[in-house]
């Protein structure tokens, strides 16, 4: 069977750092309680006129740089997104236009924060299929125009970024995807999401949350779909080198790594530097550990996320 395999990451992230202590000037917060609850310290926003398009790309080039390789040689383009720049054409599409490059196809995924292990499985099968043989796999966020910047509850949790895999068709049978899985419960529809969109206000609205309940809900689903995924690729938790998780909150992944009776030490953590960058979050934590030398090949990395819908998902693959 033909393998998926990650050959090469990168990342890109906006310029501009907002501090707790800059934001606590412009809402009720203050930089303790925020440390506390979410162990976010700063995150990135982007420019005046800077895009998910543009971060994206700029991700997509460093990743290219890594793999050594120019863009013509990509076949594929997957953008997971909740904040295009516009309603089409696609990221995706922008990307592969912007990176020069025109064969294979181009689409953006939307499963909110889980968006980028949709986007895997979508690759994943493109690679099975013959569809395409080196895809670019994105997760891309402008969170920072849908955060309602009044509201403290949500919005101290986001922030903008961009995270870029390239997933390679090969015949090395030690390496690539072991197992996924996703999972959708739309009744959970009402506890994240925004108050707008295309077809029913003409704007994209803004970010809503019952951050209690999806808080609990990320905990119990990206725990147990972490063990079923592990699982099904025939491997148990020991056999795990890192979770690399979907970045909401600190607390969350120490009580996922809790329950999973993994050590913290073995998952990558980018939340309190990035925020939660939503489909962006995994990619940049990947590019990260692996550009400091964390990641090695053959390691057996676990990739849990939940996202409004609710979504949820994993990816378990060999490094
Ligand atoms: N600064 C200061 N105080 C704040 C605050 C802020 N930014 N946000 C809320 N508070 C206050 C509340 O008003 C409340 O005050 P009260 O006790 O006087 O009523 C108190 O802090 C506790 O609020 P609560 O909402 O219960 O806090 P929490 O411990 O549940 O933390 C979240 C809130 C949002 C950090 C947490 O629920 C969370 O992380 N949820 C999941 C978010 C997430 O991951 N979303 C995306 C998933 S993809």
């Amino acid at each position: 069977m033909t393998q998926s395999i990650i050959t090469a990451t990168g990342s890109y992230l906006p310029e501009k750092i907002l501090t707790n202590d800059e934001l606590s000037k412009t809402v009720d917060t203050n930089d303790t309680w925020i440390r506390e609850r979410t162990g976010i310290t700063q995150r990135h926003i982007a420019a005046e006129g800077e895009f998910t398009s543009h971060m994206a790309t700029k991700a997509s080039q460093r990743a290219l740089q890594m793999a050594g390789y120019d863009a013509d040689k990509i076949d594929g383009v997957i953008v997971a997104t909740s904040t295009p720049d516009s309603t089409m054409p696609s990221v995706a599409a922008k990307v592969q236009a912007a990176l020069g490059i025109t064969h294979g196809p181009a689409l953006d995924v939307a499963a909110a924060c889980t968006g980028f292990v949709y986007a895997l499985s979508v690759a994943h099968g493109w690679i099975q299929t013959g569809i395409a043989t080196r895809i670019l796999v994105i997760g891309a966020e402008s969170m920072s125009k849908i955060v309602d910047w009044s509201d403290r509850g949500t919005c101290i949790l986001f922030g903008d970024g961009a995270g870029a895999v390239i997933l390679e068709a090969s015949d090395d049978a030690t390496r690539g995807v072991r197992a996924l899985a996703l999972e959708a419960q739309g009744e959970f529809g009402t506890l994240l999401g925004t108050n707008g969109g295309i077809g029913s206000t003409q704007t994209a609205g803004h970010l809503f949350m019952e951050g209690q309940e999806v808080f609990r809900h990320g905990v119990e689903k990206m725990a147990s779909i972490t063990l079923s995924t592990a699982t099904k690729a025939g491997l148990n938790m020991a056999d795990v080198d890192w979770v690399v998780p979907h970045q909401a909150n600190a607390r969350m992944i120490t009580m996922i790594a809790r329950s999973l009776k993994v050590s913290a030490s073995k998952c990558v953590v980018t939340v309190p530097h990035h925020a939660n960058t939503s489909a962006a979050s995994i990619p940049l934590a990947l590019d990260e550990a692996n550009r400091d030398g964390r990641l090695k090949k053959g390691n057996i990395i676990a990739m849990p996320a939940l996202g409004a819908g609710l979504t949820w998902g994993c990816c378990v693959l060999s490094w």
